[in-house]
């Protein structure tokens, strides 16, 4: 039985690389909606992208639904220093051909939890957590329709946007601190696993070998130019591995960790603080996940991006 899923994004090219490696998986995944929210660009631009993927996946049976212009406290922060302008630098894909459906996102996601039975949705953040915690904040009753909440987020060591903390969090830390302390079971993915996710440049050359379009986009952005001083050399695939570790969980390995958000405006703005150890006492609310098979994940992702019109 697929697992219903809403992916919630801010496209971004590891955002894109998700949403392909999602439709690539229909017999694993069903994908219900796409949701989007300020966060790599601004939301206007990152429902543009999640159209023009949607198109290049050939997925127009998927809703886009536009989500929250930024976050619920702090001024949005953007990072087209790394995206580029549109967001998506390097995929070369067309305008969109098609419209986001109406009504706001978080309405969608919502809407879409409580139509749906007990543990019955999973909810996939790749973006700061702006549109979860106003679902929650709003409609409380759909907790307990979310069965987990697999998240690309925070970070056990150094930040890349500050020293402290990882974007997505950094963005809108008040959401983020909501969404921790929703009591749902969350599954963590921060810098310390996803920067383990580069791809080597032979598997980066099989992919634009694919002889698709969505192999030749993803070759585009993965091997595009990168600033520095953001952890790594190549392109970590940070959020595709929130949608591979619903595809393959063993290639992953964590631990249940209690994780607190600082919400403060200081230099630690942003900062997830996992207490591995159990040094605080407090129940873990999230497993956190630390190591991932790199070459394995990319050897199937390969696999399943080549199955893309
Ligand atoms: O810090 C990396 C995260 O921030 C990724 O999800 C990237 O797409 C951006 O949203
Ligand atoms: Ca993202």
């Amino acid at each position: 039985m697929p697992e219903a899923i809403i992916i919630d994004t801010d496209p971004g090219q590891d955002d894109a690389v998700a949403l392909l490696l999602a439709f690539a998986s229909p017999g694993e995944i069903d994908l219900k909606a796409i949701t989007t929210v300020a966060g790599n660009v601004p939301v206007a631009q990152t429902t543009t992208n999640a159209l023009r993927i949607r198109d290049l996946g050939q997925r127009g049976d998927i809703p886009v639904y536009r989500g929250a212009e930024g976050p619920l406290v702090f001024p949005l922060e953007t990072a087209e220093f790394v995206c580029g302008p549109d967001g998506l630098s390097g995929a070369d894909l067309p305008a969109p051909a098609s419209e986001a459906a109406p009504g706001h996102a978080v309405q969608a996601i919502i809407d879409l939890c409580r139509a749906a039975p007990e543990d019955g949705v999973t909810l996939c953040p790749l973006g700061p957590l702006t549109n979860l915690a106003l679902a929650f904040r709003l409609a409380p009753d759909i907790l307990p329709k979310v069965r987990r909440i697999v998240l690309m987020g925070g970070a056990i060591g150094l930040g890349n946007i500050t020293p402290a903390a990882e974007f997505n969090v950094h963005v809108d830390p008040h959401a983020a601190a909501i969404v921790f302390g929703c009591g749902r079971p969350i599954v963590m993915f921060g810098l310390g696993v996803t920067l383990q996710a580069i791809a080597s440049h032979d598997q980066i050359a099989r992919i634009g070998a694919c002889g698709n379009a969505a192999g030749k986009a993803v070759s585009g952005m993965l091997t595009r130019p990168r600033p520095g001083g953001l952890g790594s050399d190549g392109h970590p695939m940070h959020d595709p591995c929130v949608i591979a570790f619903l595809l393959w969980p063993e290639l992953f390995e964590g631990r249940d960790c209690f994780v607190a958000v600082e919400t403060g405006d200081g230099p630690l703005r942003g900062r997830t603080t996992i207490d591995w150890n159990g040094r605080l006492k407090r129940a873990p609310n999230a497993h956190v996940v630390s190591a991932v098979k790199a070459h394995e994940l990319f050897e199937r992702m390969i696999e399943r991006l080549a199955t893309l019109p």
